[in-house]
């Protein structure tokens, strides 16, 4: 495995690569690489691809500083993680790299209106900063293939989006959310939870799922469902952020007709913040 920190050795590799024909495919990450991202390894290496990891902890998608510098930093724990997956290249710039005129005033890709709503909401520039940087790598290492996990979902739309507008040949490739045994969806932030936040985190994902089950046979429920999930959720002690049920697809509201639907939220526990969804096929 080689690990990667300049542009110019970047290039060089990835040119021998392409000038021999394999196929590259990336898999963008902020680091602390548990479980969830190794499942996007295991798929980029079962489809006989010569994978790239990126690790760079983008400032420009955190709304506040202390959020950035508090996010977990563990690169030489990832690196032999990522090595015993036979990742083939880790690619770790600096900031400068990655941003040369720096974070303030720097060129941008940005996926209008997608990146505005639900999350984008909240956090104003945080998908601009996410399709920035995405673009970027795509832009550097030219992936035939990129792997994104569906548990930020909306993150995945945007991005299928701006490969779409942005005429990108690059496959998209999805891969379902990664959950612990006891339901909690794998996250670099849950190392990040105390104790007994830890203990009851997964709590989040089971109330959904209940949700989602009873969701499943009868759509019209949906704005009672989400009333008493958030009361449910608040019980346990989450702070709901977000609780929507939306068309799969497109984001946008479910009507009467809606056969795939997804439920997304966002909750905080203690200081962390946690997201999930859950993909529901209605029965008609
Ligand atoms: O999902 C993430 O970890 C990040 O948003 C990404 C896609 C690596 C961009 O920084």
């Amino acid at each position: 495995m080689k690990i990667i920190r300049s542009v110019n050795n970047l290039k060089q590799i990835l040119k021998f690569f392409r000038d021999n024909n394999y196929i590259i495919s990336l898999v963008p990450t902020m680091g602390n690489i548990h479980d969830g991202h190794l499942e996007l390894v295991k798929k980029a290496k079962l489809m006989n691809t010569i994978c790239i990891v990126s690790i760079f902890i983008n400032p420009t998608q955190f709304d506040q500083s202390c959020d950035f510098n508090n996010y977990p930093r563990s690169i030489k724990l990832d690196c032999k993680k990522l090595k015993s997956y036979n990742v083939d290249i880790v690619f770790i710039p600096s900031v400068l790299t990655m941003y040369p005129s720096g974070t303030n005033n720097y060129t941008c890709m940005y996926v209008p209106s997608l990146s505005e709503i639900l999350e984008g909401s909240k956090r104003l520039n945080h998908y601009k900063g996410v399709t920035t940087i995405v673009s970027k790598l795509f832009n550097l290492i030219q992936p035939n293939l990129a792997f994104f996990g569906e548990k930020d979902f909306q993150q995945l739309v945007i991005i299928k989006h701006m490969v779409y507008d942005m005429h990108y040949n690059i496959k998209i490739i999805s891969v379902p959310i990664i959950r612990e045994t006891s339901g909690l969806a794998y996250s670099s932030r849950n190392t990040l939870l105390d104790k007994d936040d830890y203990k009851i985190a997964h709590k989040f994902y089971l109330t959904l799922k209940s949700m989602a089950d009873k969701l499943k046979h009868n759509i019209h429920c949906v704005v009672d469902l989400i009333k008493i999930t958030t009361h449910q959720l608040e019980k346990i002690g989450f702070i709901v952020d977000s609780l929507y049920v939306l068309d799969y697809k497109y984001l946008t509201c479910i009507t009467n007709n809606s056969t795939n639907i997804i439920i997304l939220s966002t909750v905080w526990l203690g200081k962390i913040r946690l997201i999930d969804n859950i993909k529901v096929k209605i029965f008609k």
